[in-house]
């Protein structure tokens, strides 16, 4: 099988897979990294969200070949050392997660956001698509609130 080299996180990465093979499974099952989750698979839960050249993604439907060459960011490579990243610390303070599993995909969805509209409305919050089977998008939107407000 052909081999793609990446950059994870800041660090140079070789992945041994099919040109087609889901950069999800290249993350979860090749490289160990699983804070991108697994939904649906056909990009519509936005649990796997991450950032290719920080843009979002959702790695379930990339290609892991679509990413040679290029910086792939998951929530693992969010935080400088011990600093959390402000939408992190944001979500701490808020106390974001129920459940948690979906958590991973609506940070880096947030982190995005700001790149895109510096000070997100109710309205832009309420356009991201991440779904949340606990129903957290209350608190969601006061953390990117939060976050937006110090970035
Ligand atoms: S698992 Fe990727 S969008 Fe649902
Ligand atoms: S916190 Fe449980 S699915 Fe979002």
């Amino acid at each position: 099988m052909p081999n793609y080299t990446f950059t994870l996180n800041g660090s140079s990465v070789t992945v041994d897979a099919p040109a087609d093979l889901p950069l999800l499974w290249a993350l979860r099952d090749k490289l160990g990294v699983t804070g991108p989750k697994y939904g649906c698979g056909v990009g519509v839960c936005r649990a796997c969200t991450s950032h290719l050249d920080g843009a979002e993604i959702q790695p379930c439907v990339t290609d892991v070949s679509a990413v040679a060459g290029r910086a792939v960011t998951t929530i693992e490579g969010l935080a400088d050392g011990d600093t959390l990243h402000p939408v992190q610390q944001a979500w701490v303070d808020m106390d974001v997660p129920q459940c948690g599993y979906c958590q991973p995909g609506q940070i880096m969805t947030a982190v995005a956001l700001p790149a895109r509209t510096a000070n997100p409305t109710d309205a832009d919050i309420d356009a991201i698509e991440n779904v949340c089977r606990c129903g957290t998008y209350f608190r969601i939107r006061e953390a990117i609130k939060q976050a937006a407000a110090q970035m």
